[in-house]
C-alpha cells in the first residue's frame, strides 16, 4: 500500500473535474430523455463504430459536453497512464504486487514483451501450442484413455475465473464447437453438481480438466478428489494421468495431487483468475472449437485491446463505456446494471461479468489506502432478453430506481430458424425504445414514464472473434471505472474473510464443542448438528 503523502494526489471527488460533472448532473437531472431527442441529430453523434461493434450512448442521460466532462475526468485520474502501465507488464496490482498483463495473452506471436528478463510473449505462445496440441489430440480421438478409447466428455472442474469464463465462453460458441465431444463445468462445492455432471458419463471416455491457478481452492480440491476416485473405482488408480489434465501456476501441489505435470498447462502470476480465460484456463473450450477457434477468439480480444490502447477518449468504446459507468454510479445516483444479451448463448455472460466487475471493483480503499467517500463498483446483473421481458422488466418499465443497462445484440443469428431472429431483435429494439419514451395514459397505473436509460452494443454475429472482441470491451471498461476510481481492480481480498471462517465452521458442525460465535451463529450451527 501505498502512503498518503505530498505526492499523492487528492481523491477524485475533490477535483474540479468532478466539481465540474456534479454541478452538469444537476443540470441533467431533469431533463428528459425525450427532450434530448429533439435535438434529431442526436443518436449519429452519440453512436460510435468501432472494432465490430456498433455503440448507440444516445438512450442515456448525457450529451457531448457530459462526454467531454468526463473525458476531462479521465484525463484528470490519467486512465490513459495507467492503461500503458498495464499494457507494458508495470507491477500496477499495487497490493500484490503484480504486474496485469491478461492483455499478454491475446499478443501475436511476432510481438515481444520483456518482463522481469523475460520475454511473455514467448512463454504465452509456448503454452498455448502445448494446449493446442493437446486439444486437437483430444478432438481427433488420438489422445486416449486408460483403456484406448478417445475421449467423449470433457469435465471441467474449477470456480469463480477458472470456470466463469471457460463456462459462459463455451455456452457462447456452441455453434463452433465439435459437437461429438460434450463439456461439462463442476464448480460449486455442493455435491450435487458433480453428481449431476457424472451421470451418463462413462469414465472410459471421461476426461477431466482441474483449473485453478493456485491449485488450493477447497471447492475445487474437494470436487477434483472425489472425481477421481469416482474414476479410479472403475478404472483403477493408474488409469488417473490419462484422464486428469490441470491448468495452473502451482506444478507442485499438481504434482501432489498425482497428475503428471507433462500434461499441466500453466499460467503466470500476472494473469488474475477473472482475466484468465484467453489463457490456458480455457483449455475446455480449446477442446470444444479447436486451436484455430481459439486463436480467433485471443485474436478478437487482441483486436479490442489494440482499439483501447491507441483511440482517442471520444471514439474510445472502453473507455466510453466506463466513463458513462462512472456518470450514472457517481452523478446520477445509480447503483445497478442490467446487461442484456439478446442471444441465449450469452446466457451466462451476465454471471461472467459479475465476477470480471463486481470483484474488480468491488471495493471501498483506493490505490493510497484512503477509505473513499463516493460510490464505486454497482451491482451487476442480467439475464438473456426476451426472458427477461416477461420476468423483471416490469421493473426496469415502471419501478422508481434508476438502472442502468446493456443491451446487447447481433445483426445475424448464430443458428438461425425461421424468423425467431427478427422477432428477437425487434424486441431488443423495441425495449430500448419503450424505456427511453415511455407512452402517456390516462390510467397511472398504464402510463409508462419512459426516460429509462439503456446502451445498445450490437454486433455483425456471435462467433469467436466476436466474443473475444466482447470480453475485452467489457474488462477494458471495468479497468476504467477502477482507475477513475482510483482503487487497484485487480486484488480480491473481499473474498478471503468468509472462506477463513468456513474452514472454522466446518469442524464445528460435526463436533459437539461449545460454540464461540454470535448468538445467531452458533444457532445455526446447533442447528445443523441436530440433524438426524
Ligand atoms: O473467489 C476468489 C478467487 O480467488 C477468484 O478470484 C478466482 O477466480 C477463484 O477464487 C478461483 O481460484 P483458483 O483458480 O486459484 O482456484
Amino acid at each position: 500500500m501505498a502512503s498518503t503523502d505530498d505526492a499523492t494526489p487528492p481523491p477524485i471527488d475533490a477535483t474540479p473535474e468532478w466539481k465540474a460533472l456534479a454541478s452538469h448532473a444537476d443540470e441533467m437531472a431533469s431533463v428528459h430523455l425525450r427532450t434530448l431527442f429533439d435535438d434529431e441529430n442526436r443518436a449519429r453523434a452519440l453512436t460510435r463504430e468501432a472494432a465490430g461493434f456498433v455503440v448507440d450512448l444516445s438512450k442515456n442521460h448525457l450529451t457531448n459536453e457530459t462526454l467531454e466532462l468526463l473525458a476531462e475526468l479521465a484525463t484528470k485520474s490519467d486512465v490513459a497512464g495507467l492503461r500503458d502501465a498495464m499494457f507494458a507488464g508495470e507491477r500496477i496490482n499495487i497490493t500484490e504486487d503484480r504486474a496485469v498483463l491478461h492483455t499478454a495473452l491475446r499478443r501475436p506471436r511476432t510481438d515481444s514483451l520483456v518482463v522481469d528478463g523475460s520475454d511473455v510473449v514467448v512463454d504465452v505462445h509456448e503454452v498455448l501450442d502445448a494446449a493446442g496440441a493437446f486439444a486437437e489430440q483430444v478432438r481427433d480421438g488420438s489422445w486416449r484413455g486408460a483403456t484406448g478409447e478417445a475421449i467423449r466428455t470433457v469435465v471441467n472442474i474449477g470456480i469463480g475465473g477458472s470456470d466463469l469464463g471457460p463456462a459462459m465462453a463455451y455456452g457462447a460458441l456452441r455453434p463452433f464447437a465439435e459437437r461429438t465431444i460434450d463439456v461439462r463445468f463442476v464448480s460449486n462445492i455442493d455435491p450435487t453438481d458433480l453428481h449431476e455432471a457424472l451421470i451418463g458419463l462413462d469414465p472410459a471416455t471421461t476426461l477431466f480438466i482441474v483449473v485453478s491457478k493456485t491449485f488450493s481452492t477447497i471447492e475445487t480440491l474437494t470436487n477434483a478428489a472425489s472425481a477421481r476416485k469416482w474414476l479410479s473405482d472403475a478404472l483403477g488408480q493408474e488409469a488417473v494421468p490419462s484422464h486428469f489434465v490441470a491448468v495452473s501456476t502451482n506444478a507442485e501441489r499438481v504434482a501432489e495431487f498425482g497428475i503428471d505435470t507433462a500434461n499441466m498447462f500453466g499460467f503466470w502470476d500476472w494473469v488474475g483468475g477473472r482475466y484468465s480465460v484467453g489463457s490456458a484456463v480455457g483449455l475446455s473450450l480449446m477442446i470444444a472449437i479447436g486451436a484455430d477457434g481459439f486463436r480467433r477468439f485471443l485474436g478478437g480480444m487482441h483486436e479490442m485491446d489494440q482499439h483501447f490502447v491507441t483511440a482517442p477518449t471520444a471514439e474510445n468504446l472502453p473507455m466510453l463505456l466506463g466513463l458513462v459507468g462512472v456518470w450514472y454510479t457517481n452523478f446520477l445516483g445509480t447503483d445497478s446494471h442490467a446487461v442484456l444479451p439478446y442471444s441465449q448463448y450469452l446466457a451466462r455472460f451476465p454471471a461472467y461479468l459479475q465476477q470480471l466487475d463486481m470483484e474488480s471493483n468491488g471495493k471501498s480503499v483506493d490505490r493510497y489506502g484512503r477509505t473513499v467517500d463516493y460510490a464505486t463498483g454497482p451491482v451487476v446483473w442480467g439475464e438473456p432478453g426476451t426472458n427477461g421481458q416477461h420476468a423483471f422488466y416490469q421493473l426496469l418499465h415502471q419501478g422508481n430506481r434508476r438502472v442502468s443497462s446493456d443491451f446487447i445484440g447481433f445483426v445475424h443469428a448464430t443458428s438461425p430458424v425461421g424468423e425467431h431472429h427478427d422477432l428477437l431483435t425487434a424486441n431488443f429494439i423495441a425495449q430500448t425504445e419503450a424505456l427511453a419514451f415511455g407512452q402517456g395514459h390516462d390510467d397511472p397505473q398504464r402510463r409508462f414514464d419512459g426516460n429509462r436509460p439503456s446502451t445498445t452494443i450490437m454486433a455483425d454475429r456471435l462467433d469467436p472473434a466476436t466474443l473475444g472482441r466482447l470480453i475485452a470491451l467489457y474488462e477494458h471498461k471495468v479497468f476504467t471505472m477502477g482507475a477513475i476510481w482510483g482503487i487497484n481492480s485487480f486484488d480480491q481480498f473481499g473474498v478471503e474473510l468468509g472462506k477463513k471462517l468456513a474452514v472454522a465452521v466446518g469442524p464445528e458442525l460435526v463436533g459437539s464443542d461449545s460454540l464461540g460465535h454470535d448468538s445467531s451463529t452458533n444457532a445455526l450451527i446447533e442447528r445443523y448438528r441436530r440433524r438426524d
